[in-house]
């Protein structure tokens, strides 16, 4: 089952520097069977900062984020989210917004509409989902059926189904996938934008961005070699401004 867009509830939007890391892993692995999807991974991603988490296709970058949202157990290593450990996710799920691969929505539904089937399920007020709408850009179309909606603005609406519960930390996994070049630039807008509310955000993507800074990029170990870690840890000081458009520039 793909996990709905926008499981979160609670608790304010913080990112605030200074603050224990948003994620810590420390060599995690998922091994299924022979094969090893993610090999001993160490990484940090400070409170109030976007982290990209590039690598090509089956690099094992969704399974990390399953992992991380307690979806699939890992074989070895440790990992907290929020400063909990991953094992206890009832503590820190409900603070935590993902988009993983393609967000379902009904298609027959607006987006609004769809929001609010989301808000009721999680337990939000529904004044939430105008706010939402108007974060990501979608505000002039949230009326409109899903239906017709560009896969961009699909992407856009499983965002802000992420946000509906004001989420310490946003965590998406490859949002920009199959967009054309014009849609890719509106996924970096909404994430500079979400940057500069100081939110915390971890997002996969295929593409390196310009800055090495900006990423942890994984490397496919080949199954049966030596074991060793799959990605350079990844420290990202929190900055100003200009420092945060550099990291979002996937
Ligand atoms: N449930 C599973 N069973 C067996 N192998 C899996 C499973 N999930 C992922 N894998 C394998 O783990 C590797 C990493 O996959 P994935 O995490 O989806 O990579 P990415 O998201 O970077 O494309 C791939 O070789 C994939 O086939
Ligand atoms: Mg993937």
């Amino acid at each position: 089952m793909k996990p709905a867009a926008g499981t979160t509830t609670g608790s304010r939007w913080t990112g605030a520097v200074g603050e224990e890391p948003a994620i810590r892993a420390d060599r995690l692995t998922k091994a299924y069977g022979p094969i090893h999807a993610v090999q001993e991974l160490s990484f940090t991603v400070p409170s109030g900062t976007v982290a990209g988490f590039v690598g090509p296709n089956g690099a094992g970058k969704t399974t990390t984020i399953r992992m991380l949202l307690g979806l699939v157990a890992p074989t070895g290593g440790t990992a907290s989210v929020l400063g909990v450990p991953i094992g206890r996710g009832a503590h820190y799920l409900p603070r935590v917004g993902a988009l993983i691969e393609a967000p379902a929505f009904y298609p027959t539904l607006s987006g609004r509409r769809n929001l609010q089937v989301l808000a009721t399920l999680g337990g939000f007020p529904h004044a939430r989902v105008d706010a939402a709408l108007e974060r990501v850009g979608l505000a002039g179309r949230a009326g409109d059926r899903v239906g017709g909606y560009s896969l961009g603005m699909k992407q856009r609406l499983g965002i802000a189904a992420a946000l509906l519960g004001e989420p310490s930390l946003l965590v998406l996994d490859e949002p920009a996938n199959g967009l054309d070049p014009a849609g890719i630039l509106e996924i970096r807008a909404l994430l500079r934008t979400l940057a500069d509310d100081g939110s915390t955000v971890f997002v996969s993507s295929r593409r390196p961005p310009p800055s090495r800074k900006s990423s942890c990029r994984l490397r496919r170990r080949a199954v049966g070699s030596r074991p060793r870690s799959l990605a350079r840890r990844l420290r990202m000081p929190s900055g100003s401004g200009e420092r945060r458009e550099s990291r979002l520039s996937w």
